[in-house]
């Protein structure tokens, strides 16, 4: 293959059967996914780098609660609930979504009385409210080059004016890196489960730039960060 076909094909759009895929590999990962979180089993990697990992989350925690985040409170592919601890003790309501009941089976804020439970594809689903924030955390990766506009919209639509956002996602060196990843190829990265098992999902690291101009499309003003190795964070608001 030549280099200008390489180029077609990382752009070739994602599918929906490739994104149901992508919901699948989720579904069947929710037993083991806290331990890339928490650098367990195959994903320590030695106790500096570690160290390094947890820095850089506490990094990433300080600039988000400088930013004073409150009120209604959406956050968009909860899982099992890495962040979800942190929104709620920021927030009046906390509505959580996902599309796989056994990532939100691990999800400590299930069971608290101020949060509401969604089970949906956000490939489909539509806000019924309005909301004074709205996050993603290690979401935004996994969106369709072509899909990421139609996701800032919707993103925009969740909030009241002047609403705020966060996102954190992994930073393409360290993302590429780690010890579940088969290959890449595209938009389309194969992972391998603990079983043995492989699964092809979506995967992009979308520079600072493109993210910003797409929110800006989207009536968010978003300033993009970097932490030094390992995560890409962006905290914004609606400007219209
Ligand atoms: C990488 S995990 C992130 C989980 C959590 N936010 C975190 O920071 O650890 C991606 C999440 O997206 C969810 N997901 C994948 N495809 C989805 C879809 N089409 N609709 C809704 N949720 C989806 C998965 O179930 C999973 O919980």
């Amino acid at each position: 293959m030549n280099s200008k076909k390489r180029e077609d094909a990382s752009y070739e759009n994602v599918t929906d059967q490739q994104l149901q895929e992508q919901l699948n590999y989720y579904r069947e990962r929710a037993p083991e996914y806290d331990d890339w979180w928490y650098r367990r089993g195959a994903f320590h990697h030695g106790d500096e780098a570690n160290r390094i990992w947890f820095d850089e989350i506490s990094m990433v925690k300080v600039a988000f609660q400088a930013e004073h985040f409150q009120g209604d409170f959406l956050e968009l592919a909860a899982g099992t609930g890495t962040w979800s601890c942190l929104f709620l003790k920021e927030a009046r309501t906390l509505t959580i979504v996902d599309g796989s009941v056994e990532m939100l089976s691990h999800n400590p804020v299930v069971a608290e009385p101020k949060v509401r439970t969604i089970i949906a594809d956000l490939f489909r689903w539509s806000p019924d409210q309005l909301y004074d924030s709205v996050a993603f955390t290690f979401w935004i990766s996994h969106l369709p080059r072509e899909r990421l506009g139609g996701f800032f919209s919707m993103v925009s639509r969740c909030l009241k004016p002047e609403g705020k956002m966060f996102f954190v996602d992994d930073r393409e060196a360290a993302g590429t890196r780690e010890s579940h990843v088969v290959r890449t190829s595209g938009q389309t990265m194969v992972r391998k489960l603990n079983n043995g098992d492989h699964a092809a999902i979506v995967k992009n690291f979308f520079s600072d730039k493109e993210i910003k101009q797409i929110a800006a499309d989207a009536g968010i003003e978003l300033h993009v960060r970097y932490t030094p190795t390992y995560f890409q964070y962006g905290i914004g608001s609606k400007t219209v």
